[in-house]
């Protein structure tokens, strides 16, 4: 029986992050600082699985099944402890202690020397590209205008010739094996070892905690003949579609917003110039995994990808990953430049920042792909573009965003509002037809079978929540602390106030953000109903008191009726009648005082 120590466990919990870990089996949205999803370990159709990446934890609100990332995988992949220690190590790269009965792990180590020779790899290339041999490689720094700060923190270096790397990692004492399985040197049918990477300047690739998993070789001249960069190809401990080159540079900025660029020398180049919050993703799709790590690490995702067609294709796929996953996306629109590379050099960082500000979403970018396909003072092809424009409309489901973006569209082209509406409506109508008509069976509708519940405690549960969105910061911590929320009959609202409440940081711009985030179309129309209400209220402070009063007194009443009717029942043990007929004293002196 192994017993394995705090540390290590520790250092097993730390390589592996729960959102991560649970990403992997349960599509998680993020609500605040928490994560929520449909709980793996029960049958529900709404979310209450909550993921928790500050603490570390989960818990199900529904099943109640909650703990660390040890009972997480445990209770998921059916692993005893130790298997599920094992487990998550290998999944961190964590090297455990040898066991004695059961022979060393040879993969784990494998791994470990590879790391290793990866790290030894990046000081050689980095510290030669400092030699007097280097000078190409030098010149075509300057030329493209690094400065030595930047070299250093991305440790870009330059390669020799031949079999220098080899050579290097023989005196170092790694084996053939060992320097094979990196990929970094190749056999040829000779049997010569040959390095990779030979008169490129040299990438490492890192992952999230600055370990080197690969690299990547440009070429330093423009001979179309060879590749412009080579890149290591996948290994034991490399699988390009699970890392963001910069990711670990960009993390250290703390911001919530990434710039997500193509290339390594777009990525460089920013960071260079103050914009350091950009990673790249190295080829022209976006994964999941890659947009799982984005989430991860910010809220707000901006894409600055080339501007040419290619480019154009790859920003649609990626803005549709990301927002899957519960990011905000959007897009930087660039001219005059065909990378932000030559961007940011030919304009600055301050333009640059200024086209960040104004970076577009989604569903605006689609509209102006759209827009680039006709001509709008030609009056079929405004029809036509209507149309068009209304299919993507018709599919924003959130009610206060659609109604923002045909607003924008309206006053952009020139087109009524009216007009826009008639088109949407008919769209919303298609688009619900066909969805019937694939699942053929009646339009979910909620059962709002619950007690009668009169109109005036809805108004006035609508006009609590109306408070915490537009004015909430004047509002919420009187409501938070006096009303909970089974004070609300209604389940919706019960629903919209958790989701303002469990908002960690507080602020109206991101409670909006968290309610247009909620996807349920019932609560969606909630919301939007309230936000819309026009209460007349002339002081805030005033109507949260009357509210606050209401909900006491009817509390109050509510337990006076029950206390009455426990002392009807003839069974009540006398002391326990005694100490309810108290209680009910001062409820009543409580209800004459308000
Ligand atoms: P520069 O041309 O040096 O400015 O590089 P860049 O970083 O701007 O590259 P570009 O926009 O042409 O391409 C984006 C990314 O795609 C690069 O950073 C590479 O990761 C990858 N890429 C480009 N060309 C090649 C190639 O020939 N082979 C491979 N494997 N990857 C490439
Ligand atoms: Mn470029």
């Amino acid at each position: 029986m192994v017993q394995y120590s705090n540390e290590l466990k520790e250092e097993i919990r730390a390589a592996n992050d729960i959102v991560d870990v649970i990403s992997q089996y349960v599509t998680l949205k993020r609500s605040g600082r928490n994560y929520f999803g449909i709980c793996p370990f029960h049958r529900e159709k709404s979310p209450s699985f909550s993921v928790s990446p500050d603490r570390q934890y989960f818990h199900c609100f529904g099943c109640h099944k909650g703990g660390d990332v040890f009972t997480f995988v445990s209770e998921i992949e059916k692993l005893s402890f130790k298997e599920t220690v094992e487990f998550l190590a290998e999944r961190g790269h964590v090297t455990l202690p040898a066991e004695q009965d059961e022979g060393f792990n040879e993969k784990q180590y494998l791994k470990d020397r590879m790391y290793k020779i990866n790290l030894e790899t990046t000081l050689f290339f980095h510290e030669r590209l400092y030699q007097p041999l280097a000078k190409i490689a030098q010149n075509y720094v300057k030329e493209r205008k690094l400065d030595n700060a930047t070299l250093k923190a991305f440790k870009i270096g330059y390669s020799g010739e031949y079999n220098e790397l080899y050579k290097h990692l023989k005196s170092k004492g790694f084996k053939d094996n060992e320097i094979l399985a990196t990929g970094l040197v190749n056999k040829n049918d000779r049997g010569e070892f040959i390095d990779r990477f030979r008169k490129r300047l040299m990438f490492p690739i890192m992952t999230v905690n600055g370990k080197v998993v690969a690299f990547g070789g440009r070429r330093l001249d423009n001979n179309e003949k060879t590749a412009k960069y080579i890149n290591s190809n996948e290994n034991l401990i490399y699988s390009k579609k699970q890392h963001l080159f910069a990711l670990n540079l960009a993390k250290q900025t703390n911001d919530k917003q990434i710039i997500l660029v193509e290339g390594y020398m777009d990525a460089i180049s920013l960071h260079q110039r103050g914009i350091k919050n950009v990673v790249a993703s190295l080829g022209t799709a976006l994964t999941e995994e890659q947009g799982r790590l984005l989430r991860k690490y910010s809220e707000q995702v901006l894409m600055s990808y080339d501007s040419d067609g290619a480019g154009q294709e790859a920003i649609m796929r990626g803005l549709e990953i990301l927002g899957a996953q519960g990011c905000d996306a959007r897009v930087i629109q660039m001219e005059g430049a065909k990378d932000p590379d030559e961007y940011i050099i030919k304009y600055g960082s301050e333009r640059f920042k200024l086209l960040a500000k104004n970076a577009i979403s989604l569903v605006e970018f689609k509209i102006k792909m759209i827009r680039s396909k006709y001509d709008l003072e030609n009056a079929t092809d405004k029809v036509r573009f209507l149309k068009e424009i209304t299919k993507v409309l018709s599919k924003v489901e959130n009610n206060i965003e659609r109604e923002i973006y045909i607003g924008k569209v309206a006053e952009q082209y020139k087109i009524s509002k009216e007009a826009i509406y008639v088109e949407v409506n008919k769209q919303t109508y298609k688009n619900q037809a066909s969805k019937d008509n694939i699942k053929s069976r009646p339009i979910h509708k909620e059962e709002i079978n619950q007690e009668e519940i009169s109109e005036s405690i809805i108004k006035r549960e609508n006009m609590v929540l109306y408070l915490l969105i537009n004015h909430y910061e004047e509002s919420v911590i009187d409501i938070t602390s006096n009303i909970v929320k089974e004070d609300f009959k209604l389940e919706v609202n019960q629903k919209i106030f958790e989701a303002i409440t469990e908002a960690k940081e507080k602020s109206k711009d991101r409670i909006l953000q968290v309610l247009s985030n909620i996807e349920d179309n019932e609560l969606q129309s909630q919301i939007s109903e309230i936000m819309l209400s026009d209460y007349e209220i002339t002081s805030v402070q005033k109507c949260i008191e009357d509210i606050i009063i209401n909900y006491t007194k009817e509390r109050l009443n509510n337990r006076k009726l029950a206390i009455i009717k426990e002392l009807e029942n003839p069974s009540l043990p006398r002391e326990d009648a005694s100490m309810l007929e108290v209680e009910l004293n001062n409820i009543i002196i409580e209800l004459a005082k308000m």
